[in-house]
């Protein structure tokens, strides 16, 4: 399976340098997220004002272990995700380039935290709304980078998104890789939203190494991981923490 990293990691700016360091150090990283947000901190122009329309973003990092997501919230979440077929038109309710949703949706179910969902990797399926069982094996917390492995133990249920080349390659060559990404993105904000209407919190995981489950999620289809999100009920109603 190819991997995004063997794309992206090649990529260079001129004057800039990659400071790997950075991963392992809090501190590093904090001075450095600094520095990016206050990259025009002394730009001027028209003053606006009035209240965001969009209510806060909050990632969650920590869980509630103990209380089950219902079948019933669980199920509707997940149903903001399927296909309708409008007199022949795939239509869903997030968009996507040229409307050919190339990312399949996986959905890793921990035991005992989902009402009526036993543990396993499901693939969702848009077109008719269901969750299919792919493998009963259980995802090690290694896939996860340090920093990250506190977010998926404690997690109800993880979800991966991956980038499918044969819907997509053939319409856009390799901007169509670059569609992907920005349709994941899409994708991720809209299920982080609705998720949390029914109580549910999130976590964005930017990367995780999928060489490390035993599983082959290209077997049928070529498909490149992007990106994932880490769900569940919040165990802290501020929990803001890193
Ligand atoms: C592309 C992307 C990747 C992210 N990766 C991680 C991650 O690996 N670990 C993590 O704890 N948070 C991750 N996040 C969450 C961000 O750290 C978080 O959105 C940011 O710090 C702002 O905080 P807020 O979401 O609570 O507003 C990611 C977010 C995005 C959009």
């Amino acid at each position: 399976m190819k991997r995004i990293t063997d794309f992206f990691e090649k990529i260079t700016f001129e004057g800039e340098t990659f400071q790997e360091e950075m991963m392992y150090s809090p501190e590093a990283t904090a001075a450095f997220a600094k520095h990016a947000n206050e990259r025009d901190l002394y730009a001027h122009g028209i003053s606006m004002s009035g209240s965001p329309l969009a209510y806060d973003w909050k990632s969650v990092r920590k869980f509630n272990e103990e209380t089950l997501i219902s079948y019933a919230d669980f199920s509707t979440f997940l149903t903001g995700l399927q296909s309708r077929n409008i007199n022949g038109i795939y239509k869903y309710h997030y968009p996507s380039a040229g409307g050919l949703y190339p990312i399949d949706i996986f959905i890793y179910v921990k035991e005992n935290r989902i009402e009526n969902i036993k543990q396993g990797l499901y693939q969702y399926h848009p077109l008719q709304n269901t969750l299919q069982l792919v493998s009963t094996e259980k995802i090690p917390v290694t896939l996860h980078y340090y920093g990250n492995r506190h977010i998926f133990s404690s997690s109800a249920f993880s979800v991966y998104l991956f980038y499918v080349p044969s819907a997509s390659y053939p319409k856009y060559g390799g901007m169509g890789m670059f569609y992907g990404i920005l349709d994941s993105g899409i994708l991720l904000e809209f299920m982080g939203k609705s998720a949390r209407k029914k109580g549910i919190g999130s976590c964005i995981i930017g990367n995780l190494d999928f060489q490390k489950f035993n599983y082959n999620f290209s077997q049928e289809k070529e498909r490149l991981y992007l990106c994932g999100m880490e769900m569940g009920l919040p165990l802290q109603e501020n929990d803001n923490a890193e």
